[in-house]
């Protein structure tokens, strides 16, 4: 291999300065004392320890449990209940007659948070104080504000997420679009649970087919029609390589020769394809300005070609990796009963695979991650599986978890979602269309808002209806794109939940009443606790996504949360009641639920107006 063209080197040196700066700021993360949000922790978490502690005097344990506090189902009066499965294995008895001892010991030892506890079959079920837990809830709310939710139970650990990626001189695809709104949401979400979060948009920006777009830009190109629509003309300019090569197949050699020019450092061609890099990400800039997301590293494939020859040394050594003498390819076979793959094909050129290999192992070594998310659809899976096998083997991956975030196709009207001509302006369309239907249906239902303050928010709702979309479905599904469900201002849609945002800061602005919650608050129908405890779960949630990466567990927590509230407010008025301190109970009441709507929609990137 030759020196890497001047272009080559320009780039990763700017790269590397991402990757410097990061690895900064992960230093100064780590170091930074772990702060917990509240000191004594929220009310579940204690209510957990609380429980592990009579477990463990119970059975005369001594080691950490697992116990896990769940919603119990509608129909069972309680306000928690604890799944005594997992116990019981440990104990060696079975759940019921665990769950049975249980809920006699609670009654017996517990302090002022539990004032029922009963067995049915292997759970316990819980009720809480009124008073004296919902309390707690509200006061933990009006205490973290926009932090509400968050722990710092991960502290000190770091997450990579490879997400965004497009294909450099290559349309942006729905794909993209995908793996950058959930890419983000599980960034946010990462970081609420209390990791170090690395945000890493790993450009697809080497490869043959560059050889091909070269080709075609220096017989068909020009600058200035490029300038104009860069991804556009360079895929104009690709498909157009690919017509004359059926007519004319030689040309495909030359684009070949090219490729190969270009991965051994040619000057000219080297600068070439810095223009196509710089053009492209010029392009998604204007995408990821909408969707309000940025990255810590705008890397890309481009970065890790001179680290490739050694990881292709160290699989051969270790024997998990073999030329084969007909081809001259080198092939990886039988690893983990998963079909072969080539690491090199005869050329020298380097394989997505061999990139990949090589920035695994790049990355877990700069960073000592904990995690590492790929975001990528699920037609990648193999990919994925064959990549982290062979990195697992050649001890590449450390203490790291890697997993591949794969999600499916998006439908419209029953079919399969594709930009038409596959380009970025389309999905700038996309939501301009959506803005501009919000703006429609703003303009009819609340004629109040005129001019720039309708025009804000029409742009917040409409771009928070696409994202929301996505994130409302389970990603590991096809998912489908229908404006009447986006732009529904009743259920499930974002709309509907800014709005019950907004509502409540109406009402905020108009009863008078104190800021703060009272001493003694006092409740008296059954659906402000249900709403207090709904409160109570929130942060469960977010752990729950975390796990399971799943945005989609934030978005149902949030319309369970404006369901309850829309109930409460179809029958109380806060307005209306008489007495002080319910009132001012009242009022805590709805602060709080606008707070966990708030928190709950940024951590899927979405804001809420001021009015709508
Ligand atoms: N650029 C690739 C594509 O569009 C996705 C890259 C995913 N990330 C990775 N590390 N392979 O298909």
């Amino acid at each position: 291999m030759q020196k890497p063209s001047k272009a080559l080197a320009a780039i990763k040196k700017s790269i590397a300065k991402e990757f410097v700066k990061t690895k900064a700021r992960i230093v100064r993360e780590k170091k930074r004392k772990k702060s917990s949000i509240l000191e004594k922790g929220y009310l579940l978490e204690r209510i957990e320890r609380e429980l592990r502690e009579t477990i463990r005097e119970l059975y005369a344990l001594d080691r950490v449990l697992p116990l896990r506090l769940d919603e119990p189902p509608g129909h069972v009066p309680a306000d928690i209940s604890v799944p005594c499965f997992d116990i019981a294995k440990i104990v060696a008895e079975s759940p019921t007659a665990v769950a049975g001892a249980l809920a006699k010991a609670i009654l017996i030892g517990s302090g002022t948070l539990i004032a029922a506890a009963e067995a049915a079959g292997p759970f316990v079920n819980i009720s809480l104080s009124r008073g004296e837990s919902f309390g707690e809830v509200l006061a933990a709310v009006e205490l973290a504000k926009e932090r509400y939710g968050r722990s710092a139970a991960y502290h000190g650990e770091v997450a990579l997420i490879d997400y965004s990626h497009p294909n450099i001189a290559k349309p942006i695809g729905v794909g993209h679009l995908r793996s950058t709104i959930i890419g983000e949401s599980l960034a946010r979400i990462y970081e609420a649970v209390g990791f170090s979060v690395i945000r890493d948009n790993y450009l697809g920006d080497w490869g043959t087919q560059f050889g091909k777009l070269m080709y075609a830009y220096e017989r068909w190109g020009r600058d200035a029609e490029i300038k104009k629509d860069p991804v556009v003309e360079l895929k104009n300019l690709y498909v157009r390589f690919h017509e004359e090569a059926k007519k004319n197949p030689l040309i495909e050699d030359e684009a070949r020769a090219l490729a190969q020019k270009l991965e051994v450092g040619d000057k000219r061609l080297g600068k070439l394809w810095l223009k196509f890099r710089d053009w492209s990400i010029k392009d998604y800039a204007r995408v990821y300005a909408l969707l309000r997301v940025s990255f810590d590293i705008m890397g890309g494939e481009s970065f890790v070609i001179d680290r490739i020859p050694a990881v292709l040394a160290d699989a051969k050594e270790r024997g998990l990796a073999r030329t084969d003498p007909e081809t001259g390819a080198m092939v990886v076979e039988n690893l983990d009963g998963l079909p072969s793959f080539l690491l090199q094909k005869k050329d020298d050129a380097t394989l997505y695979m061999s990139r990949d290999l090589a920035m695994i192992r790049f990355r877990v070594e700069l960073f000592s991650l904990a995690r590492i998310l790929y975001v990528v659809g699920d037609e990648q899976t193999l990919h994925f599986r064959q990549l982290f096998a062979l990195a697992e083997k050649l001890g590449y991956l450390k203490d790291t978890k890697p997993e591949h975030i794969a999600f499916g196709l998006l439908f419209l009207g029953g079919k399969k979602m594709s930009t038409r001509r596959g380009t970025l302006v389309e999905l700038d369309e996309l939501i301009e269309e959506s803005v501009e239907k919000a703006k429609e249906i703003m303009t009819e239902k609340s004629a109040a808002l005129r001019g720039r303050e309708l025009l804000r928010a029409a742009e917040i709702i409409g771009i928070g209806a696409v994202i929301y979309n996505d994130l409302r479905q389970s990603r590991t599904t096809n998912i489908s794109f229908s404006w009447e469900k986006m732009l529904n201002f009743e259920t499930g849609s974002a709309a509907y939940l800014q709005y019950t945002a907004v509502r409540i800061a109406s009402i905020l602005g108009k009863v008078d009443g104190r800021r703060r919650l009272p001493k003694n608050p006092q409740f008296e129908y059954p659906i402000e606790f249900e709403l207090a405890k709904k409160i109570a779960f929130f942060p469960r949630a977010i752990e729950r996504a975390q796990e399971e990466n799943a945005p989609h567990y934030i978005a149902l927590y949030l319309e369970e949360l404006a369901q309850i509230f829309n109930s409460f407010y179809q029958s109380i008025s806060v307005q209306k009641t008489e007495d002080d301190n319910l009132k001012n109970s009242r009022l805590a009441l709805i602060r709080a639920v606008r707070i966990v709507i708030e928190n709950g929609l940024a951590l899927l990137n979405i804001c809420v107006p001021k009015k709508m």
